[in-house]
């Protein structure tokens, strides 16, 4: 199967963005990704805050991966840091969740249970992409062309994520293409599997937690803010994240857990601000050593 992928940078690219074709190993079942470049990308420059228009930003690219808790920030924060360095953003769980919302629509969960087999034969039929919002300036999910951005993120899809990223098939899928998105570097990439599977040799990795209380308080505001708060109760979403992380932490293949030299991240008492300023000290600091 030929994967053709392009990705804009996280600040609006002009000619920065790269575009992938590859032949992948022949698989049973294969999904593939796109990334479409926003119309409004050529016409801006690009902002990259360290070493702009030094060839030094090439030689000391890096990969950052960033793993974690259930709904602890990890993309709101991989994104800010992309923005921050001029750097691609990748939201692996937003592939997930794309993969869960085709099997809702498409009666392959019977009565919660998932028809593994008939799921597995439909991987083919799914197409995810990823397109910057030109008004937003944020890239939002699409499936098989349709813009699901908002969908994925309510509460039918995130009862059943966790369930879907169990499945072997879905998960070397997935990790092939993550891989090939990070094979330039200058990539930020947030998930649970990011510094231990996808990119065991990345040179920051961050292991971002909060306490769960915290967590589920900061989805709820945001699905409030979003207007979806009077259709789930706090405690639904409280109950959602615990039942995740339960999932992800013990699942068989690659569960969440704390890759070897990964910095750990508590934010419960910190600020976007305050977390961006640390992490971006610690990227500044590697970038500038690889670019020696
Ligand atoms: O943003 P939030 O923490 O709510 O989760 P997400 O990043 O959107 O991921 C949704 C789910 O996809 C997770 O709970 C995991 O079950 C799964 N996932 C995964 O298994 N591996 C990844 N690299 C990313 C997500």
């Amino acid at each position: 199967m030929v994967v053709v992928a392009q990705l804009a940078r996280a600040s609006d690219c002009g000619s920065e963005c790269r575009r992938f074709e590859t032949d992948l190993p022949p698989l049973k079942g294969c999904l593939s990704t796109s990334f479409f470049i926003p119309q409004t990308a050529t016409k801006k420059k690009i902002q990259i805050p360290i070493f702009v228009n030094s060839k030094k930003i090439k030689m000391g690219k890096i990969i950052i991966a960033i793993d974690g808790h259930s709904s602890c920030g990890k993309s709101t924060m991989a994104k800010m840091l992309a923005e921050k360095l001029g750097y691609l953003y990748l939201d692996s769980g937003a592939m997930y969740r794309a993969v869960t919302l085709y099997a809702l629509r498409n009666n392959l969960i019977d009565k919660g249970e998932i028809i593994y087999q008939k799921l597995i034969d439909q991987l083919y039929k799914i197409k995810i992409g990823f397109s910057k919002n030109p008004i937003t300036r944020k890239n939002e999910t699409y499936l098989n062309g349709e813009n699901i951005e908002d969908e994925i993120r309510q509460l039918p899809v995130s009862n059943l994520v966790s369930s879907i990223a169990t499945i072997p098939e879905v998960r070397n899928i997935m990790v092939k293409q993550q891989q090939l998105f990070g094979k330039d570097k200058g990539i930020v990439m947030d998930g649970r599997d990011i510094g231990t599977v996808v990119f065991p040799d990345a040179e920051l990795k961050i292991f971002m937690t909060a306490l769960p209380k915290i967590r589920a308080q900061r989805r709820y505001d945001e699905l409030k803010a979003k207007g979806k708060g009077s259709c789930v109760s706090f405690e639904d979403i409280l109950k959602n994240v615990k039942n995740r992380d339960k999932k992800d932490t013990n699942r068989k293949i690659s569960p969440l857990k704390i890759a070897p030299g990964a910095i750990i991240l508590d934010n419960s008492n910190l600020t976007r601000q305050e977390q961006l300023t640390w992490v971006v000290k610690k990227a500044n600091k590697i970038i500038k050593k690889n670019a020696c």
